[in-house]
C-alpha cells in the first residue's frame, strides 16, 4: 500500500529551521501554519484505524531564510512574486513515488503562495498521486489565488476541491476542525 505524505511550507518553519531537513518537535508545536502537525496527527490517527501506514512529514525550506523582520519579509516576498522567482530549496522529497496521497500545506502570501512552493511543485512531480489535499492559513484574504497558482504549477496533479483553510490566529486552535476535515476525506 502506498504511503501518505504531509508537506508544508511556512514562514515560521523557514525562519526556525533555516537549513532544515528534519523537523524538531518543539519547533513544530510553535508553528501555527495551518497546523501541519495537526494535519499529520489527524491523518495518523485515522490511518491507524484504517490500517494504512503512518504518514511522513516533510517541510519545504529555502536555502536563504526569510528575514524575521515583517516588512523585510513582505518586501522580499513581493519582489520574488514580481520577478516570478523560484527560490532555491534545501532539499526535495526522497522517493516521492512511494506516496499515494499528499497533504500540502502553505500560507497565503501576497494573494497567492510563497514562490518557493512553485519551486517545489516544479521539482517534485505530484502527477499520478491518487489525491492531493490542500490546507492553507491566511490573514483576511482567504485562499485568494493560491489554488489557481498551485494548479498551474502542477497541472497533472489530482487536487481535491475539498480544501481546509483557516485564519492565521485560529490555526493553533483548529485541531478539531482539521480532525473533522480529515475524517470527512475518509482517512
Ligand atoms: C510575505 C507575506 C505576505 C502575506 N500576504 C497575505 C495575503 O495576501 N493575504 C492574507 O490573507 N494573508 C497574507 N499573509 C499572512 C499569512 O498568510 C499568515 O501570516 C500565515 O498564514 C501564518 O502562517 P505562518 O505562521 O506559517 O506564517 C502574508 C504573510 C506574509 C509573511
Amino acid at each position: 500500500m502506498k504511503k501518505i505524505l504531509v508537506l508544508f511550507l511556512s514562514m515560521t518553519m523557514v525562519l526556525a529551521l533555516a537549513a532544515c531537513g528534519t523537523v524538531d518537535t518543539d519547533e513544530r508545536q510553535n508553528s501555527s501554519a495551518g497546523s501541519p502537525e495537526g494535519v499529520r496527527t489527524a491523518v495518523e490517527g485515522e490511518a491507524a484505524g484504517s490500517g494504512s501506514s503512518e504518514p511522513d512529514l516533510f517541510s519545504i525550506c529555502v536555502t536563504e531564510p526569510y528575514s524575521s523582520d515583517w516588512d523585510e519579509c513582505l518586501e522580499r516576498a513581493n519582489r520574488e512574486r514580481g520577478d516570478d522567482a523560484r527560490p532555491e530549496l534545501v532539499e526535495n522529497v526522497d522517493n516521492l513515488g512511494q506516496y499515494g496521497t499528499v497533504f500540502l500545506g502553505y500560507p497565503n502570501w501576497w494573494y497567492g503562495v510563497p514562490m518557493a512552493l512553485l519551486t517545489f511543485l516544479e521539482q517534485n512531480d505530484l502527477a499520478g498521486k491518487k489525491q492531493v489535499y490542500l490546507f492553507c492559513s491566511h490573514g483576511t484574504g482567504g485562499l485568494a489565488n493560491s489554488v489557481e497558482l498551485i494548479t498551474e504549477a502542477a497541472p497533472d496533479a489530482v487536487i481535491s476541491e475539498n480544501i481546509f483553510d483557516c485564519y492565521e490566529e485560529e490555526a493553533s486552535s483548529s485541531r478539531e476542525e482539521i480532525q473533522n476535515w480529515v475524517t470527512e476525506l475518509g482517512y
